[in-house]
This record gives structure tokens, sequence and C-alpha cells, in this order.
């Protein structure tokens, strides 16, 4: 498996070959839709998939029986993604017998395992393409092959991966965005396929960082999240990830917000945390998953921090920023997980006061090592033990959320809430949700506002006084 580089050539060879597709199919009115499961790294190859469809001439669709070609971007994370990708791509066989010119396209993390790539592709027979998480540059060819010879297409290549700079971009409408700083893991957790689907770590140049954040300030966003399964690894030339955070955070004063994600607790420095504490549009919230809260099953996860790691640096974390707020992922039922380990997790959980978390049963990956112990926790158990873990996680909101009372602050307006009497929500720079009456006309900018009360895991107030 070779590092191979991206260069100004390939780039070059991609956007003629997308250009030549345009001429082609031009005034044909051709329409896409891509449907993302899993996480920020497949959301945003998604919108260059789009960049890219946009720069052949494709609009996007409105619904998929309304489009020239469906890409399915998928997710192997957790089984479920499994099975409704396939039940969904199933579905696509109706539309492909009324529009027969309709493109079917399955990507994505999912496709990057081979043996299931084959399978969906040998199920699927009225599946176009398949292509693993490697092949995006490859993406304007395998089109233009398609359009022209009609014969199905299956690439899914080992890789370390690359960095590839350039590729036009498509982006969700809306305030905040998305730049990835770095690809891939080199973690190896004992439960994760990630490593396996998406490569080796690799950093993006800071220039090239600053250049993408300071073309979405333009295009109108005014909050960047620097994305990347591990941020805090970030490294470029002996570029630190605090160091990148302060560069970003002073090249680009015209950005409002800036937040990143994930950090993993092994890497998480004081030089970060003090570059939080300092760097006033650098959002006071992390998202630091802790996956369990026994030292026994850490261990086994390879995370490589023990629980007495984590409470302290969420002690300095607190000690450092004011009014930081912490979020986390939590693994249950890891194979061997006993009663006894899965109660330290709770425990935890009562001890930090996450803001919120997001808590997963264990799943087995094929292939990853605790996929292959003996001693498996059944279904019922780990179920059993989500929904108490879950219990717990609630009965800690309220009182992380009483401080809030008469707290003032800074949202980000998003959008209004229909639900019950229509409210606008945004975020305070520490992820905390705060639901206030006012007009929709403030969607998209920042409003000070006073809390006066808990909403659910969130907080209402109001408007203290309106921006110029
Ligand atoms: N790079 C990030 C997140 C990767 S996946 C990190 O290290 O935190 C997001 C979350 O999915 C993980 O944090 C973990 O909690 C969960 N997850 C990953 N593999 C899983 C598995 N096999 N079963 C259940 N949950 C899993
Ligand atoms: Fe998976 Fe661990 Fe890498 Fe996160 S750090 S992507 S959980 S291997
Ligand atoms: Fe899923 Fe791939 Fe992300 S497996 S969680 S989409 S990196």
């Amino acid at each position: 498996m070779e590092r191979t580089e991206f260069g100004e050539n390939d780039l070059r060879l991609c956007l003629e070959t997308l250009d030549r597709i345009e001429a082609k199919t031009h005034g044909m009115n051709l329409k896409y839709y891509i449907e993302t499961y899993g996480c920020q790294m497949n959301e945003h190859d998604s919108e260059k998939l789009a960049g890219m469809l946009v720069r052949a001439g494709y609009t996007k669709a409105e619904t998929k029986n309304e489009a020239d070609i469906i890409i399915f971007n998928t997710c192997c994370v957790r089984e479920h993604a499994e099975k409704r990708t396939f039940g969904n791509v199933g579905f696509i066989k109706e539309l492909k017998q009324l529009n027969p010119r309709l493109i079917l396209g399955v990507c994505g993390c999912m496709m990057q395992q081979k043996e299931v790539a084959k399978r969906l592709f040998s199920r699927f027979p009225f599946v176009d393409l398949v292509f693993g998480t490697h092949e995006l540059k490859n993406f304007p060819s395998m089109l233009e092959k398609l359009l022209d010879e009609q014969e199905r297409i299956f690439r899914v290549t080992e890789s370390d991966g690359e960095v590839i700079e350039g590729l036009p971009v498509e982006r969700a409408p809306g305030f905040a965005t998305f730049v990835n700083i770095m690809y891939g893991c080199n973690n190896f957790c004992t439960y994760c396929i990630v490593p396996y689907v998406r490569g080796r770590e690799r950093s993006r140049k800071p220039e090239d960082i600053v250049r993408e954040v300071r073309e979405v300030v333009a295009e109108g966003y005014s909050e960047v999240t620097l994305l990347g399964q591990n941020v805090n690894s970030y490294n470029y030339d002996g570029m630190t990830f605090p160091q990148l955070l302060r560069l970003v955070h002073d090249e680009v004063p015209e950005l409002k917000r800036l937040r990143f994600m994930t950090s993993h607790p092994k890497d998480l420095s004081d030089e970060l945390i003090l570059a939080m504490a300092e760097l006033d549009r650098v959002c006071k919230h992390i998202h630091l998953p802790v996956q369990s809260g026994s030292d026994r099953i850490l261990k086994l996860m390879n995370r490589r921090y023990t629980t007495a790691d984590y409470m302290l640096l969420v002690e300095k974390l607190r000690a450092a920023v004011l009014n930081v707020e912490l979020t986390t992922d939590i693994i249950v039922g890891f194979p061997g997980e006993t009663e006894e380990d899965f109660e330290s997790t709770c425990e935890l959980v009562r001890s930090v006061g996450y803001a919120n978390a997001y808590t997963f049963a264990y799943s087995p990956r094929e292939g990853t090592i605790a996929a292959a112990r003996e001693d498996q926790i059944p279904e019922e158990v780990k179920k059993e033990r989500l929904n108490r873990l879950n219990a717990v996680l609630a009965s800690t909101f309220p009182a992380n959320n009483e401080k809030y009372i008469g707290f003032e602050g800074d949202i980000l307006v998003e959008g209004v809430d229909h639900r019950g009497e229509p409210l606008l929500f945004g975020k305070l720079s520490n992820f905390k949700m705060v639901y206030v009456e006012g007009d929709k006309s403030l969607i998209g900018s920042f409003v000070p506002v006073k809390v006066d009360g808990l909403r659910f895991n969130s907080l209402y107030g109001h408007i203290v006084k309106t921006e110029a």
C-alpha cells in the first residue's frame, strides 16, 4: 500500500473530465440526489461529490424520483447502518424501472469493506457504480465512463489514503460548515472499523486549511468546525493542533466561531486547553469521547488512557475554560464488560456531568480485534445497559442545566422550532441550545440572550437586545 500524491495535473484532469461531461449532457437538465449516512467525514465527502456533479452540469434534485443519478454514501461503524443501506438500495429498483437512464451509485466506508461491497454489487444488479473511500478523485472518470458505455463499475482499492486538494465543493446551506484538517485514523481502538476504511492519519497543509476557512467565510458562513477523526493528533511538518487553531483564529478574524471535532483524550494537551481558554472565538465546547468508565475495558479497547487521566482532563478544562461544556461517546456491552464495569461507566457519567452524550450498544465489526473475542455480551444485556445508561445520563441533565438560569450569552440563531409555540433556537458558544421568542428574520445572526428556564435538555430564555 503506497501513499500516492494527488497533484495539480490530476486536479486539472478531473476538472476537464467534468467539463466534458457538462458539454456532452448540456440541455438535458440532469439532476442528482445524494443520501449520506454516518459522520461528518461522509457529509463532507458528499459535498465534494455534489460539487463535482454541479461542475458536470447537474442540479440538485429535491426527491429521488426526479433524479438522474442517486448516490448512497454509506457508513459501517455500527450494524444497523448496514441493514438500512441494503434496504434503501433495494428500494431503488422500482425507480430504475421508471427511469432507465437513472444511475445508481453506492460509495463510502461500507463500500471500502470489499466483501460487503462485492455482496451488494452482486445482490443488486441494478447498482451501476460501487466505489470505496479512496476513489473520490476517480469519480469524474467513472461517471464519464458510465454515461458513455453504460457498463457497471466496481472500484475498491486498498490505500493508506492521500490528501486531495482543489476538488469543487457544494456545501450544505446554512451558517455553520465543516473544514477537514486531517483524514484517517491510526488509533485502532479494538472495536472500531474506521482505521480500516479511512486509511492512515494524514494532515492537510495549514495554508490550504486557512485558505478554505477564508473562502467559506467569504461565502457567508459564520461558524466553522475543524474536522478529523482525531483532530488533536493533527501534525503537519511539526505544526500541532493547538498551533493550527491559533493560526486559523488569528488569520481569519472575520470568522465568528471556530469549533473542532473529535478530540481523543490521549492527545488532549495543556497547550490545547490554553488555546481554548485564550482564543475568544474558539467555542467553549469539547467533544471528548470516553467510551467506558472502566479502566479494564478502556485497556481492552486500546484507548490508552485511564479514567483517572480522563477525570484530570475534565478538571483542567473546567478550571481553565470559563463555562466549558463537554459531550462524549460511550459504548456499552463491549466484550467481557461485567456489571461492575458498566456501573463504573454510570459512575463516571454522574461525576462528569456531560451536556450531552451519544451512547451506543457495542456492535461487532468484522476484522476488528474485539469482534473476534469469545466473551461477546448478549444483545438483551447490551440493550438493557444502554437503557439504564441513558436513564442515568438523563438524570444528570437538570443539575447541569440549572446553573444556566440567569446566564447571559450570544446564540447563533439556526432556525424556528415548531413543536408547540414557534420559537427561535440557536447554540451558545459552549453548544448549549437556547430557545427564545423572536422574529425569523434573526435566523443566521448572533443574538444576545438571557436564560430563564429549562426545556428538555436545552434552555429557554429571551432576547436581551437585538443587534443593530
Ligand atoms: N474518531 C472518533 C469517532 C469515531 S466513530 C473518536 O475516536 O471518538 C463515533 C463513535 O462511534 C465512537 O466514538 C464510538 O463511541 C462509536 N463506535 C465506534 N465503533 C463502534 C462499535 N463497533 N460499536 C458501537 N459503537 C461504536
Ligand atoms: Fe475509531 Fe478509535 Fe480512531 Fe476514533 S480514535 S476513529 S474510535 S479507532
Ligand atoms: Fe461511519 Fe465512516 Fe464516519 S464508518 S462514522 S462514515 S468515518
